[in-house]
């Protein structure tokens, strides 16, 4: 199993690419069940849990390629079975994100239950009843969802009670392709969602209201082949901004989009970085010292979940004390017992997370990573520990960054991954 060794101290200088969003490539890729021909993607990020999606899609007989440039071109029109296995989906929970597609192209859908999860229960209560309220026959058996609408989805109003992402995606999907008009309340408004809808209307489907809490939806027949590009990855940039806010130093991230992520450039600036922003990079510089800052996790454009683990980190060695509340996952805070590890001073009471910050709080331990962002959160901590800080289980970190060591190692850090 690969490790990472992280040798802390230096500041981080230099100019990188973000790449494409994880969670804006998944639910595409599931769209491309939807059409009528070939999706042709570009800027997808090489990561472990597109290569999941792309399994789940090929396992179904999609046909797909990829060329010198990344590029991938996706073709469902010869698909022989409509089932996302459990091996795959018991890998990555977003397979769920077929089910909305299959039931809308083919009336028809099996998927496995995503089981458990390291950041909390993780239900997808809200994406059956919504399939429902479209018309499909649910029922759970066997350890897999099996749905079929037989006459075809209906459009329905469909009123989350909680905000889901992958939720609001899935409906999106069966909803492009159901009979009359859907309206979805209290949808996510994450710009992941508005990228999906981007694409959707690419390829026809007629949605509006995006990037509000309130989508309307009018089906179509049919939607046609399209090429599109998938929008940057704000919680890898955000990650990295953090990074060098941790260590000092200055970075530029081109072909990022900082209007999608202001709540975190906000708490940055905080922290006492200096930021400057155009269209498409984002600089920052940091050269004074770091500031606590007290973070909530909501729903976007709110702070997001994603980055929670992540200003943990920066707040063990920023000055003062801060307090971090998740209430988007009841168990997100694997991370904390291995930054005690570290050195930080960190207490947890329910879902609020107390930091006493210390600049020289952190030194090297063998740590473990839980999850993805938790383990971003170690590398970040890696970074600054005194000492070298070995870092396993980091195939969660290739889950959702591509090429981090490459990277982090181009700006002046010291991370090398070793195997055994
Ligand atoms: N929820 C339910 N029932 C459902 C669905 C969700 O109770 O049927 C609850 C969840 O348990 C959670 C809340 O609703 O308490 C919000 O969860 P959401 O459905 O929005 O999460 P998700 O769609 O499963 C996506 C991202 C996550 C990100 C969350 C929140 C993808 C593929 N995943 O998950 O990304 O943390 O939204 O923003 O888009 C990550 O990239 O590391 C990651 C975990």
């Amino acid at each position: 199993m690969d490790k990472l060794l992280i040798e802390g101290g230096g500041k981080l200088n230099g100019t990188m690419r973000a790449s494409g969003a994880k969670n804006s490539a998944l639910p595409i890729l599931a769209s491309s069940l939807l059409l009528e021909g070939k999706l042709s993607l570009s800027n997808v990020p090489h990561l472990k849990d597109v290569t999941t999606m792309i399994e789940v899609l090929g396992s179904m007989g999609a046909e797909i390629s990829l060329d010198d440039d990344m590029n991938f071109e996706i073709d469902t029109s010869n698909l022989n079975n409509h089932i996302a296995r459990y091996e795959l989906v018991k890998t990555m929970r977003a397979s769920v994100l077929v089910l909305g597609p299959l039931l809308a192209k083919f009336g028809q859908a099996e998927v496995a239950l995503p089981g458990g999860c390291a950041i909390g229960s993780r239900p997808v209560n809200l994406h059956l009843e919504s399939m429902k309220k479209l018309g499909a026959e649910v029922v759970t058996e066997g350890g897999y969802i099996k749905a079929k609408a037989v006459n075809g989805l209906k459009g329905a109003e469909i009123l989350f009670d909680t905000i889901s992402v992958t939720g609001t995606e899935n409906v999106l999907m069966a909803a492009v392709l159901a009979e009359g008009k859907t309206i979805i309340k209290n949808a996510a408004r994450e710009p992941e969602v508005s990228d999906l809808i981007e694409c959707l209307c690419q390829m026809g489907a007629r949605i509006s209201g995006a990037g509000t809490k309130e989508l309307l939806i009018e089906g179509v027949h049919e939607l046609n082949p399209t090429s599109f590009k998938i929008i940057p990855d704000r919680i890898e940039t955000a990650t990295y901004l953090t990074a060098v806010a941790m260590t000092g130093g200055n970075i530029t991230i081109k072909d990022s989009r900082p209007d999608t992520m202001e709540s975190v450039l906000d708490k940055l600036r905080e922290a006492g970085a200096e930021i400057t922003t155009e269209s498409d990079s984002i600089n920052l510089k940091m050269d004074s010292s770091l500031k606590s800052v007290d973070i909530s996790t909501a729903p976007y454009p709110l702070f997001p979940t994603d980055m929670q683990a992540q200003f943990i980190s920066l707040n063990t060695i920023a000055k003062g004390q801060a307090k971090v509340v998740e209430t988007i996952f009841e168990n997100r805070f694997m991370h904390v017992q291995e930054l005690i590890r570290m050195g930080g001073d960190i207490s947890l009471a329910g879902n609020t997370a107390i930091i006493t910050g210390n600049s020289d709080a952190l030194h090297s331990a063998p740590v473990m990573a839980t999850d993805l962002r938790a383990s971003a959160s170690l590398v970040l901590a890696g970074l600054v520990a005194k000492g070298v800080t070995k870092i396993d289980r980091i195939y969660h970190i290739d889950r959702g960054y591509e090429r981090i060591e490459e990277k982090l190692n181009a700006l002046g850090a010291k991370i090398e991954r070793v195997s055994g």
